[in-house]
């Protein structure tokens, strides 16, 4: 198979589709790789290590969308990049696509065979080729978060760990998966009181057991946010339910209760976000206000750390790809259940039911 990666071009988007390491793994299997020039170099790689690998590199983006059978990147497409669709391309990318009608349209009228990364699913329920960029999101967030806590960047001024003879900060987190986890060892790391809610007992269980009482757990529901917001400096929301738009739990009504100048870190914004105010904002001006409330809603977080991330998210999906391009994608999606339910647009037709659901499209099972 031909594959190919291009420049990130979404705002502030430092983060490569593969590093060197994959383009070997790729041209050790017999594929030929197209990288666009300096497509890595935000990420440490120079065109230089690309060519070493086995890649070779090409000028414009336009040459290796036309070029490639499946094109390997970061997020998802954006409108200047919707005219290299075409029939049968293969896009083996973050999607998101329950939050972005006009982009599931393209991939379906232009016939794009699409496989988002985050629905990728294994057998019990876990994404792994979200899990790392989750895993960056959870502990920047509280880093962002203790940041816009300050009071030249608007916060209400307290430090997370407190020091002694002061409170230490409440952090609340929304959501105990991947980004909840991440997001509680670095809270609890620095010292902050740390409440965490999920709807899922398990794993609060699971955390009551590792983390003994320096968590605090609640099951999640409108009393127990609205609650546990009206005390929080720092509240993190990482909720997700697979594929589909991310819930509206943290309600604005709740505001009126927290103290002015409290920040919450709305990772779930990828998914459209879990606050009823939120919209995507850039590392260049990463928050908004809302009602004296600090809003933190970067869609790219792990865009601010492509050292670590290029190579977090490779180490996940090399594997999915190598099979996709080692089979081919008809081949692949039918001996691996995880790679079929990736699968999110195919021949024209929707085939992730949560998209499906999020724009009344009709679903077409693989
Ligand atoms: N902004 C970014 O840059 C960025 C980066 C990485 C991940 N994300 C997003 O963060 C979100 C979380 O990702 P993850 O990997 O941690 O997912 P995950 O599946 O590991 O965890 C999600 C958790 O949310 C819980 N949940 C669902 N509904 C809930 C509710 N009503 N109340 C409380 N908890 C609820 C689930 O039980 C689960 O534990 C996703 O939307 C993901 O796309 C964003």
């Amino acid at each position: 198979m031909i594959i190919g990666s291009v420049r990130e071009i979404k705002k502030l988007e430092s983060r490569v589709g593969l590093t060197p390491s994959s383009v070997k793994e790729y041209v050790s299997h017999g594929h030929k790789v197209y990288i666009e020039k300096n497509a890595g170099i935000n990420s440490g790689f120079s065109d230089d290590d690309y060519i070493n690998a086995g890649a070779e590199i090409l000028d414009k983006a336009m040459d290796v969308w036309n070029k490639s059978d499946m094109i390997v990147k970061v997020k998802e497409p954006l409108e200047p990049e919707y005219k290299f669709f075409r029939d049968g391309l293969i896009i083996y990318t973050y999607l998101h696509l329950a939050a972005d009608e006009t982009l599931t349209q393209e991939l379906m009228k232009r016939g794009v065979k699409s496989v988002a990364y985050e629905t990728i699913e294994l057998e019990d329920g876990k994404l792994p080729c979200l899990k790392p960029m989750s895993s960056v999101a959870g502990r920047l967030g509280v880093i962002e978060g203790a940041k816009h806590l300050q009071k030249p960047l608007g916060g209400s001024g307290i430090l997370l760990s407190g020091v002694p003879g002061t409170r230490r900060a409440n952090v609340t987190i929304i959501g105990a998966g991947t980004v909840g986890e991440s997001a509680i060892k670095m809270a609890v790391g620095l010292g902050a009181n740390v409440t965490v809610l999920d709807i899922n007992v398990e794993k609060l269980t699971y955390l009551d057991d590792i983390y003994g009482n320096r968590v605090n757990t609640l099951y999640s529901n409108a009393h127990n946010i609205q609650e546990s917001l009206a005390k929080s400096d720092l509240v993190i929301s990482g909720v997700l339910l697979p594929g589909a738009k991310a819930p509206k739990i943290i309600k604005k009504e709740y505001y009126k209760d927290m103290a002015p100048g409290s920040v919450i870190v709305d990772v779930a914004i990828d998914q459209g976000g879990s606050t009823e105010v939120s919209k995507p904002t850039y590392h260049d001006n990463p928050t908004f206000i809302v009602d004296d409330i600090i809003h933190y809603c970067v869609a790219n977080m792990p865009g601010a750390v492509p050292q670590t991330s290029t190579v977090a998210l490779n180490n996940s999906t090399i594997r999915y790809g190598l099979m996709i391009a080692n089979l081919g994608l008809e081949k692949a999606m039918n001996l691996s259940k995880p790679i079929k339910l990736g699968v999110n647009t195919y021949n024209g037709k929707c085939t992730c039911k949560g998209v499906c659901e999020a724009f009344e499209l009709e679903y077409k099972v693989l």
